[in-house]
């Protein structure tokens, strides 16, 4: 298949981590939105994007854009694209869209009359067409239509990036996967000095640490991508690749990651978490108030995503860990560069110290910073280790 115009999407916020990890993977930048970036590339290059990519949610490779006034345009223009190149006639499909078009109001109309535009077109073909559904994990169509202009996509990776497939327990209000290694991104941490995650949850900030710091390409965690179920996937090729992703892998860390939380079934579901995304002998963990957590000497980065009161916790008691978490930062964490991954800005003036920097990010519809502390060596104080 010729190179064709790919877009990456992501969650808001990610998109500079984003194309600085396209670029970094040898692709070029075409253009940065809130919610993706765009590259070039053909069905090859999207299969190692989705092996290598860690901040993207879906790798959309274009097959074809037109105009479309109303769903009966789109079903003819939708059914001149040859659907039997990429789709099996024994296959199962389903279609995704962003529609914003006067005629339609619910954007399932579209995606119903995009399906029925592929479907006709294959029974014509062949006699045979495949079965559709919601169903994300096979064939999957992404439809963008604003306006007039349609766009029409083959999702290459089915269900999004963000689903590695480690995170069996979720437990409550966790980060995704791609935000959390944003995040990681964020504080510049690629495998050098440990990484202390107190409130870990259900780990996964310190699980895709672990991932970025063994250059441990988050597809290899992932057996099912969409591509795969396009005609002509290359299986040898992916083979390739993944022995390639392999490859570049370290061993070892530098230095320690250490996870805790004082919910000890979150520890458990962090080390469940961890072992499945085979990482477990990298992270120590232990059940502990955020304060007891061991910070090894020769630096860091401390990070923390305490609750902040849209999902959980109550406002007031927030406001004292908050306060704790300053203190905690003044008190113990002397050389590390400290992190509050925080949703309320209210409760974050509370930690008392200045950041150094903010970092916006969205987690869901939430508006959230990054916060990041200088702590200087001199106020550190030793404690339970
Ligand atoms: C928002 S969740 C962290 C979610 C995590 N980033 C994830 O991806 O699953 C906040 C965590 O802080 C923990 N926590 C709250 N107060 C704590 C304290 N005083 N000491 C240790 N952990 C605490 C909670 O048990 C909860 O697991």
């Amino acid at each position: 298949m010729k190179k064709s115009r790919v877009l990456v999407t992501c969650a808001k916020g990610i998109a500079p981590f984003l194309s600085a990890e396209i670029a970094s993977l040898g692709f070029p930048v075409a253009s940065e939105t809130v919610s993706g970036v765009e590259t070039e590339g053909s069905l090859d290059d999207a299969m190692r994007l989705n092996l290598f990519v860690r901040t993207g949610h879906r790798v959309l490779l274009l097959l074809d854009s037109f105009g479309a006034a109303n769903a009966d345009e789109l079903y003819e223009n939708a059914g001149r694209i040859a659907w039997e190149d990429f789709i099996p006639e024994d296959g199962y499909i389903s279609v995704t869209s962003s529609v914003e078009n006067p005629t339609i109001r619910d954007s399932r109309f579209a995606n119903v009359k995009c399906k029925d535009a592929i479907v006709d077109r294959m029974q014509r073909k062949y006699g045979k067409r495949p079965d559709s559904g919601p169903e994300r994990d096979r064939t999957v169509i992404a439809l963008y239509w604003k306006d007039d202009a349609c766009a029409v996509y083959l999702d290459t990776s089915g269900e999004p990036l963000s689903k590695r497939g480690y995170r069996k327990i979720p437990l409550r209000a966790p980060m995704q996967e791609t935000l959390a290694a944003a995040v990681i991104a964020a504080t510049g941490w690629k495998g050098e000095g440990n990484v202390v995650n107190p409130m870990c949850g259900s780990g996964t900030l310190a699980i895709e640490a672990a991932l970025i710091g063994l250059n441990w390409a988050p597809g290899l965690l992932r057996s099912n991508f969409g591509f795969m179920h396009l005609k002509g996937f290359d299986a040898p090729l992916w083979k390739e690749l993944r022995a390639e992703a392999r490859a570049m892998a370290r061993k070892t860390l530098e230095g320690r990651i250490i996870a805790s939380d004082h919910n000890a079934a979150a520890v458990a579901a962090a080390e469940q978490n961890a072992m499945t995304a085979g990482v477990d002998r990298l992270i120590e963990f232990a059940v502990c108030d955020y304060r007891e957590t061991s910070l090894p000497g020769g630096g860091g980065i401390v990070v923390l995503n305490p609750e902040y009161g849209e999902r959980m916790g109550k406002i007031a008691s927030l406001e004292e860990t908050y306060k704790g978490i300053g203190d905690f930062f003044k008190q113990r964490c002397g050389g590390y560069r400290g992190f509050i991954f925080t949703g309320n800005l209210e409760l974050a003036k509370k930690v008392g110290l200045k950041a150094k920097r903010r970092v916006p990010f969205f987690n869901g519809r939430i508006e959230c910073r990054l916060l990041e502390y200088e702590l200087y060596e001199g106020s550190r104080r030793r404690g339970p280790s």
